[in-house]
């Protein structure tokens, strides 16, 4: 059984990726997952290239300091020309539509237009490059938080239409939600989902922030003005989502939590404490690797060498049958 997943360093980690997506890869990693850093996916928009190096070497150092094993993880644009041939044979696959129908490209090109800032051909594609990611590794099971659900649709959809229509060269993959916390959402704006790429950060919480940061930016998180102390999402978002952070930390159901509190800023004192014990050991252990270049050089080198290797004839298999190889 494959396991594969993929983060972009389109900004530093966010809780949101550490709950929704990093703590769950490397508690429930098996010997054959695969994990990976997405930079390829960070040139969508307008991108700051030594910006995107140096994060794409932090967020390699975040998944082996949450505990993904060393020999588990790889860099993306490592597999630059394995990634390259295979999307562009799944670009020959894959139908306009079911691109612009994707709602991620959907909104952030809606944004964009409304920011006069151009849209680019790869910021349309990249749900087939994602698509590449995931068939290139065979991957049985791909464990993403709910916005990247359609997109593992599209890589579903695209393999079986190779499959039918060439012969068989890749696994149907399946997409796999959290149960807690698929969603974690901003702390200033509840309604925008916790985004790395946020222009402003007072409402996302950052795996490398400092303990001190972390506790400012929960105490100054938007609640309402009732004073009820109860798990209602949809009335009262912005205390729904402290809870489903701390019993996302302290493995409660988010129902369970209020009645352990008096008042919210009693509850913001906990969640603090709780996001602060919970990101500290990775914070640490990031900090350690990165300032152990060569160890984190070697890491890369091996994740790459191994990724291609398991990858090679899969890509052989594709080529053939596609007539290209
Ligand atoms: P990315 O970098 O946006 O997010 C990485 C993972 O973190 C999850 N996530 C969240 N979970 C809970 N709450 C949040 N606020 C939150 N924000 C992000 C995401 O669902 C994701 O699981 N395109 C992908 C990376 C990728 C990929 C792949 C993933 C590239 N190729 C192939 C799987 C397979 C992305 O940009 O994720």
């Amino acid at each position: 059984m494959i396991r594969f997943s993929g983060i972009t360093p389109s900004g530093h980690a966010t809780l949101g990726n550490h709950l929704g997506a990093i703590r769950r890869w490397a508690r429930e990693g098996g010997p054959g997952d695969l994990y990976f850093v997405s930079d390829l996916h960070g040139m969508t928009s307008a991108y700051h290239p030594q910006r995107l190096r140096v994060r794409a070497r932090e967020l390699l150092a975040t998944l082996v300091a949450a505990g993904i094993e060393a020999d588990q993880v790889f860099v993306q644009s490592d597999l630059l020309p394995q990634l390259g041939t295979l999307t562009w044979i799944l670009e020959c696959t894959c139908s306009f539509g079911e691109a612009a129908r994707m709602t991620q490209f959907k909104e952030k090109s809606a944004r964009r237009e409304l920011e006069a800032t151009p849209v680019r051909v790869g910021l349309f594609t990249y749900p087939v490059l994602m698509a590449a990611d995931i068939l290139l590794q065979g991957a049985d099971e791909v464990p993403v938080g709910d916005d990247q659900a359609q997109h593992v649709e599209l890589a579903r959809t695209l393999a079986r239409r190779f499959n039918g229509t060439f012969g068989e060269a890749f696994v149907v993959p399946a997409a796999v939600t959290p149960p807690a916390a698929a969603r974690v959402r901003d702390l200033a704006n509840p309604a925008r989902k916790m985004d790395k790429s946020a222009r402003d950060a007072v409402g996302v919480l950052y795996v490398m922030d400092e303990p001190d940061l972390l506790r400012r930016k929960i105490k100054r998180a938007v609640t309402d003005g009732l004073g009820r102390l109860e798990f209602r999402p949809d009335e009262q978002p912005g205390l729904a989502n402290l809870l489903e952070i701390l019993a996302a930390c302290t493995g409660k159901p988010a129902r369970d939590v209020p009645a352990e509190y008096s008042s919210y800023a009693e509850l913001k004192e906990a969640v603090a404490e709780a996001v602060i014990e919970e990101l500290r050991p990775v914070r640490e252990r990031t900090k350690e690797l990165l300032d152990d270049g060569v160890e984190l050089d070697r890491i890369r080198a091996r994740g790459a060498e191994l990724a291609a290797e398991r990858s090679a004839h899969r890509l052989a298999t594709a080529r053939r049958l596609a007539g290209v190889g």
